[in-house]
């Protein structure tokens, strides 16, 4: 038989928040007990209200396709809060589409803006499904290196040396997964000039654009002067609401930009699922109380991971968005693979290296508290029993 895998699939790998996951799991199998911060899924169960609006869409029978757009209702609301919370106004008709999650959004983007050959530029450190949807689309990423001493904001000169004449998107994740790092107005405006200048499609994937902390506010590059015509804008309900299992997410584009896009949906997909749809109207539609609460929990974890690091003298950046710290622990003689390893193997702590989101990054590791503030402490308490079994040579 020949071998039916393409050489297209041989260069993406499963990824490795899975195989952390995976063997995590084994280990508990065996009776160990395994503190998770590999998994970036909020801990909360998705507030009730939207529960209840989920199964009163499937009591009333609302099993059918929707539209390939999504529902109306749906759109519209999703049209206000972007003209309310991001200052972009997106016509329902035509410029908004719901997806299936902000991850088959990404994976639309880039298979239907580009052709084989074509670069598509995305930070390293950088969430690493882009990478692989890329290579799927037989087109070429091309790594822009974060500046770590610049809190992982993108350095632009860094950025304008590797545009070329097929350079044709730009991936922009800011609030940033791995980071916790967000992009202000002002470095956006200059992202936003280099942009024009060169003529690139902006994919921003705002999954995050709604977990802020110290009062931070997230400014959408869509809504910037000459922006709105080339960017195509990504927005989740997994971890605004904690609705990573109903898998609805939206693009909002311009007219020209969205009837390439809908296309592809529409072949790949067809619509998002008709209840879920439901589900994510009553949230945009709910007071905010319960996701206020989600937040102030997720800072109190912030607040106690990130100054761990700091007491340890590890070297991390304080997390502005997302839930998500990104320590670099080359000052205890190990790059992120190996702490990643030994850190689980014998302390029964999971997170990520590095290096799964890039070559640059691979004496960090990324750590997700997205889990409970116990487990936060715990995880914390192994990680000075870690640290100090490391620094006494052990
Ligand atoms: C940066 C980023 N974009 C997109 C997604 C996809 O999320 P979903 O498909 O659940 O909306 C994730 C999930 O972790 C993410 O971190």
């Amino acid at each position: 038989m020949r071998d039916f895998e393409p050489n297209k699939m041989k260069a993406i790998t499963f990824t490795g928040i899975r195989k952390m996951l995976e063997r995590a799991s084994q280990l508990e199998a065996e009776g160990r007990s395994v503190v998770h911060f590999e998994i970036g899924q909020p801990d909360f169960v998705t507030p009730q209200y939207i529960r209840d609006a989920a199964c009163a869409s499937l009591q009333k029978g609302n099993t059918r396709y929707t539209s390939n757009y999504g529902t109306l209702p749906l759109r519209k609301a999703i049209s206000e809060k972007l003209a309310r919370e991001n200052d972009i106004h997106a016509n329902p008709d035509g410029e908004i589409m719901v997806t299936v999650g902000g991850e088959e959004a990404m994976s639309v983007a880039i298979l239907a803006l580009a052709d084989a050959g074509d670069e598509v530029l995305m930070s390293d450190p950088g969430y690493s499904p882009y990478d692989s949807v890329i290579k799927i689309a037989n087109a070429v990423p091309v790594y822009v290196p974060l500046d770590e001493e610049n809190n992982f904001n993108f350095n632009l000169d860094e950025l304008e040396k590797r545009i070329t004449p097929r350079s044709k998107l730009l991936m922009l994740c800011t609030p940033a997964n791995p980071t916790g790092t967000m992009m202000d107005r002002e470095s956006l405006l200059k992202l936003s000039e280099i942009c024009i200048r060169h003529d690139l499609v902006v994919v921003a994937d705002e999954a995050y654009e709604r977990v802020l902390y110290d009062g931070n506010r997230h400014v959408s590059i869509a809504s910037l002067p000459g922006m709105w015509e080339r960017t195509v804008t990504i927005q989740s309900f997994s971890k605004s609401y904690s609705m990573c299992g109903f898998r609805i997410g939206y693009i909002a584009a311009c007219r020209s930009l969205m009837q390439i896009l809908i296309r592809c949906h529409q072949k790949l997909v067809l619509c998002a699922t008709s209840f879920a749809q439901d589900a994510a109207l009553a949230a945009l539609q709910g007071k905010s109380d319960e996701i206020d609460l989600m937040l102030r929990e997720f800072d109190k974890r912030r607040m106690l991971i990130y100054n761990t690091f700091v007491d340890l003298g590890i070297p991390c950046n304080k997390p502005q968005a997302a839930f998500y710290v990104f320590p670099n622990v080359s000052c205890l003689g190990l790059d992120g693979d190996a702490f990643c390893s030994r850190f689980l193997e014998e302390y029964g702590v999971a997170c990520v290296a590095g290096s799964e989101f890039g070559p640059h990054a691979k004496n960090n590791v990324r750590i997700s508290y997205a889990t409970s503030l116990e487990q936060c402490r715990e995880g914390m308490e192994r990680l000075r029993r870690f640290v100090q079994d490391l620094r006494a040579g052990k």
